[in-house]
């Protein structure tokens, strides 16, 4: 049975991907399947917790007894999370939020041409980084990371740069780690150069692990 460790505070999940439309019938979006994040919600709901998720379009049933809010592109997820924010306590994001949109979305099919296609770009916000600057001293704001290379210099990169309580990497190289597997193998930095190296174990297990770090951090925190 999981500890009730959590109960009193209201967790902000965020999962799977985002979707961003270049016209009615295509999109640019990524690999994610939501499944560590939803795994992420269940097991804070079940420790306890208020949870709510703020998801991409993903194959998965919402975990129940969270509070469920679908989006599908990067502004909606920021403006969802930016709303949610004030009242958590604990904020995940595990979300694989694209770094790009199309400048303009047509409102009809783009035909082909027979031509070549240039696809023109501009930044999303940053929503993970747009929070570590509004965060206050009694929130905990957890971050993940999708590395193909160099995993500890960018994880403590991001940990820094945006202002994050723990980060969460995840060397997507490997088997059995990262996007769509039910498993994953992650390292999660914490703020004083510490870094915990998690064996491959299923995504529920990582979540409780995760979780086991934001009480004890919780704890480190009203200790001093
Ligand atoms: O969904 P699954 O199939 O289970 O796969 C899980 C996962 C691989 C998606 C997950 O474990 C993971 O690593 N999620 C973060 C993936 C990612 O987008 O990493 P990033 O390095 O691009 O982003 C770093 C952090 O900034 C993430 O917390 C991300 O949510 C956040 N971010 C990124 C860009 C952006 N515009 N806004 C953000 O908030």
């Amino acid at each position: 049975l999981a500890p009730h460790d959590l109960a009193g505070l209201t967790v902000l999940v965020t999962a799977g991907p985002t979707r961003e439309s270049l016209d009615p019938v295509r999109y640019i979006s990524n690999r994610s399947s939501g499944k560590m994040g939803y795994a992420l919600a269940r097991a804070a709901a079940l420790r306890g917790a208020r949870v709510i998720l703020v998801s991409g379009p993903t194959a998965l049933e919402p975990p129940p007894d969270v509070e469920f809010i679908p989006v599908e592109t990067a502004d909606q997820m920021f403006n969802e999370v930016t709303r949610a924010f004030g009242g958590a306590d604990v904020i995940i994001k595990a979300a694989a939020v694209a770094d790009y949109r199309p400048v303009t979305v047509s409102h009809q099919k783009i035909k082909k041409s027979g031509q070549e296609m240039i696809i023109e770009l501009v930044p999303n916000p940053d929503i993970l980084a747009e929070l570590g600057r509004r965060k206050t001293s009694q929130q905990l704001l957890i971050g993940f990371a999708a590395e193909t290379n160099n995993l500890e210099q960018y994880a403590r990169e991001k940990l820094s740069r945006k202002n994050l309580d723990l980060l969460v990497a995840n060397d997507i190289t490997m088997p059995g780690a990262g996007f769509d597997y039910d498993t994953n193998i992650v390292r999660i930095f914490g703020p004083h150069d510490e870094v915990e190296d998690l064996p491959l174990m299923d995504k529920n297990t990582v979540a409780h692990k995760i979780l086991d770090r934001v009480i004890e951090l919780r704890k480190s925190r009203q200790g001093a």
